[in-house]
Formats: structure tokens, sequence, C-alpha cells
């Protein structure tokens, strides 16, 4: 993720407009990620920290933005510094002095300065705010320089007093998306949406679910998005009953379905995106009419979107159209109002219809429950979110034989516009005839 698709200028705007909401005279400090062991002295690949990216762009690890709000706003970034033993090895690093002109801060030092000149910018702050709890080891760093300050009264120092979490100012920023940030979103839907349909035409009796994923992450790939978003889930029959299943590693049945869960990360920003289909490219009649009853509860939820509704009212729309289809199919039996009333669809749908998505998949930004977990915030141009009804009926379920270990998920992404929603899920397969089009077309 070396080569942000948002301009420089839009992180400066970000951080300036995280500046005007900080008190008089305080100080923010904002770590980057750390690298994570895989095994021994082998890494994971390196994911940074969202919110330490939405304010910086920047991409090495071990990082920290801060930010002085005084009389005037000062910027500066802690980075590694360059190293050619180590740059010879673990690959190359902007460097201190570049980093100050390529990500426009007022000044860089390197991390071998931090202990000396960290206590400094929070000297004399009345405020501090960071993101307690989030890094141990951040943690024991700033306890550190407060320290420092505290028992150097004598020499005229002082600590913040105040403490403040950091994360809602960012995560109320976050939730809204710029133009730019919308137009990378739309793109990582597209490479998304071709990785799924690339996933219905290779997939046969007998493919392993792996060799599925290896198919999503070649397309994500080869059009320019390195990794997945998040582990996908490539679920062949029952797998798919379980939620956030990413073994994927059984084989693939003839006459089962397979739930895909899978979203390419472009930029740093998320697609999540679920299709299910047959293996063998043809839905049965059991499978067609629990699919459609999903599919119609999906499309009634995104048709409440707009400016000022908000997920309860996209929900109630879901579960209206899931318990209705339930007892038309016989899996629910009762008076229909009174099964509404009863959310007995739950018993089969058994997660929220979706969440905000950004910079991370499951992205920041209140929900304002009430008491009920209803989601009351109301929806405003420019928030994403995943809109994603599911019915998951596992093998023991109470039911006939025929409805029993289906699993299907059907899932887009949304933005709210002035007037009303913008699917940027666009070219992933929904509809059962577009489906068995798109898996007869094999392999091409
Ligand atoms: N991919 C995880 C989710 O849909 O929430
Ligand atoms: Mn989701
Ligand atoms: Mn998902």
């Amino acid at each position: 993720m070396k080569h942000t698709r948002i301009d420089i200028s839009e992180f400066i705007e970000r951080r300036e407009k995280l500046m005007a909401q900080m008190p008089e005279n305080s100080v923010a400090l904002i770590p980057a990620n750390k690298e994570v062991t895989r095994s021994r002295d082998t890494e994971f690949l390196f994911c940074q920290d969202k919110d330490f990216y939405y304010l910086t762009g920047f991409h090495e690890p071990d990082a920290l933005l801060v930010l002085v709000k005084t009389f005037e706003c000062e910027t500066i970034l802690f980075c590694r510094d360059k190293d050619p033993l180590q740059e010879v090895w673990h690959g190359r690093r902007v460097g201190a002095e570049k980093a100050q002109q390529d990500f426009k801060v007022d000044h860089a030092y390197t991390l071998d300065e931090l202990e000396q000149v960290l206590p400094m910018y929070i000297n004399g702050r009345d405020a501090i705010l960071f993101a307690q709890g989030l890094q141990e080891e951040f943690d024991r760093l700033v306890f550190a320089c407060l320290d420092v300050l505290r028992n150097g009264a004598k020499q005229g120092f002082s600590a913040p007093t105040t403490t403040i979490d950091i994360r809602p100012m960012i995560s109320e920023m976050r939730l809204i998306k710029s133009d730019a940030e919308i137009a990378v979103m739309r793109e990582a839907n597209i490479i998304s949406g071709n990785a799924h349909s690339r996933a219905m035409r290779f997939t046969e009796h007998g493919t392993f679910e792996y060799q599925v994923e290896a198919e999503i992450l070649h397309e994500f790939a080869f059009n320019g998005a390195r990794a997945a978003a998040y582990g996908s889930i490539i679920g062949g029959g029952e797998n798919a009953t379980i939620l956030h299943y990413t073994d994927n590693d059984e084989v693939l049945i003839d006459e089962e379905l397979l739930l895909i869960d899978a979203g390419a990360e472009l930029s740093g920003y998320a697609a999540d995106i679920t299709r299910t289909f047959p293996v063998n490219g043809k839905f049965s009649e059991e499978q067609a009419a629990l699919y459609q009853v999903v599919l119609d509860a999906q499309i009634a939820a995104i048709e409440t979107i707009k400016p000022g509704s908000n997920f309860s009212l996209a929900n109630i729309a879901a579960e209206k159209v899931l318990t209705e289809g339930l007892l038309k199919l016989g899996i629910l039996s009762g008076d229909i109002d009174t099964l509404i009333e009863q959310r007995a669809c739950k018993k089969y749908f058994i997660h929220g219809l979706g969440h905000w998505l950004g910079l991370d998949v499951h992205d920041v930004g209140d929900y304002q429950m009430d008491e009920n977990k209803q989601q009351l915030r109301s929806f405003e141009p420019g928030m994403v979110m995943t809109i994603e009804p599911g019915l998951y009926i596992d093998g023991e379920a109470d039911v006939e034989h025929k409805w029993q270990g289906l699993g299907i998920r059907i899932e887009d992404n949304i933005l709210v516009t002035a007037d009303g929603y913008e699917n940027l899920t666009v070219n992933a397969p929904k509809t059962i005839s577009d489906i068995e089009a798109m898996m007869a077309n094999k392999k091409n």
C-alpha cells in the first residue's frame, strides 16, 4: 500500500480538521502499527493502523504522528531512520528527511530521537489525546513521557492533567467519506465483483475451497489490489452456516451451495461482498426458493436507504420479507404479524443487517443503539455501509430435511447519496438467472 490514491492535500486537510476539534493547548499522539510475528523471525504482511494511515498516508511500521495545538498548530512525524543494512535485508525506508517532504509534516525525527524529543512536545500542554489501551508498548511510552514531565517540576516541566480518548474524533471524520475515498471504494468494489464472477466460473464439483480463494486473490492482485481486506470466507455446504468460516480447506460437492464473502483492500479501503451460488451452476428448487427470500429481503432493505433513514428501518424492511418468505416456505409457522413482532426470523438470520465500511471492513463510527440494540443513527450523504441479510439453517435444525445445511448471505456495499443511495457493488452477479448465466460461462 505504498502508493496511496488519495492526494497528500487531503491528508493535510484531515490533520487540520482534527486539530480544529482538539482543545486549546493540547497534544495528540497517533501511533502506527507494529509488525506482527507469523512464525519465529517472519512476519505477517504488514497492515497499517487505519487511524494513523487516515491522517498520514504513511505506510511504515513503528512511526508516530504528533499533533500540537497551541497558538499555532504543528505536525510532527517520528519514523524509522535510513539504515543501509536493515534496508538490504528488509526493504527500503523513507527516512525522516524525505518523510517530512513527502508527507508534508512540519518536523520529522527518527525513532532514536523519540525518548528525548517527544516529552518536549507534551511539556506544558493542558490535555493529551491518545488511544489508551490500543498498544501496550505505546501506552508505556506515553506514561514514561508523562513521568519525565511530572518528575521534572523543578526544571519547569509540566505534564497535561487531562487525558482524552482521540478515537471518537477520528472515527466521526472517517465515517463520512470524501469524493476521493468513494472513488477508491468504487474501484475496490469493481475488482471484488470481478473476483466473485471469476470464482463462479471456476467453481465445480471437486474443487477445494482454498482453490476458489486462490482465484479470488488472483483477480484482486492482477487488478491492483495486493491483498484481501479480511480473511476470505469460502464455505461450501454446511460450512456456509459458520459466519466467519476461514478454514477454507474442504472439497466442494455438486448440489451444495458455496458462500463466498471476500473483498479486496485497495489503497487501504475495503470492499466487503458476499455471494452464494450452487457448486454445479444450477440452483435446486429449495436453494432457489430460499435464495430468493434473502435476495428480496436485501433489495427491500437497500431501497430504504437515504439521508435521514437508519439501519433500524432497513432492518425492519429486511426482517418483514425474511419472515414472510420463511412462513411461505413452511420453515416458520404461525400468524405473520406475531412472527414479525417476535422477530422469529432471527432464529435463522443470526447476525446484524450491516455495518459501516471504509478503511476497516467493520469500520469505525458510532451506531447510536437504543435499549433494543436498534441502530438509530440517521444516515448522511457520504456514509458507506454493507447490507447483508442471510439465512443459516444448520444440519441439525428442526425443519424439513430439504432445508437443512443451507447457508445463504448476500452482501452489497451501499453509499448514502444526497437523495438516496448508490450501490457500489455493481458487477457481482446476484439474481438467480445472472448467477446461472455466469456459471454457464465456465473458466473463460
Ligand atoms: N466480511 C465480514 C462481514 O461481512 O461482516
Ligand atoms: Mn460485512
Ligand atoms: Mn462480508
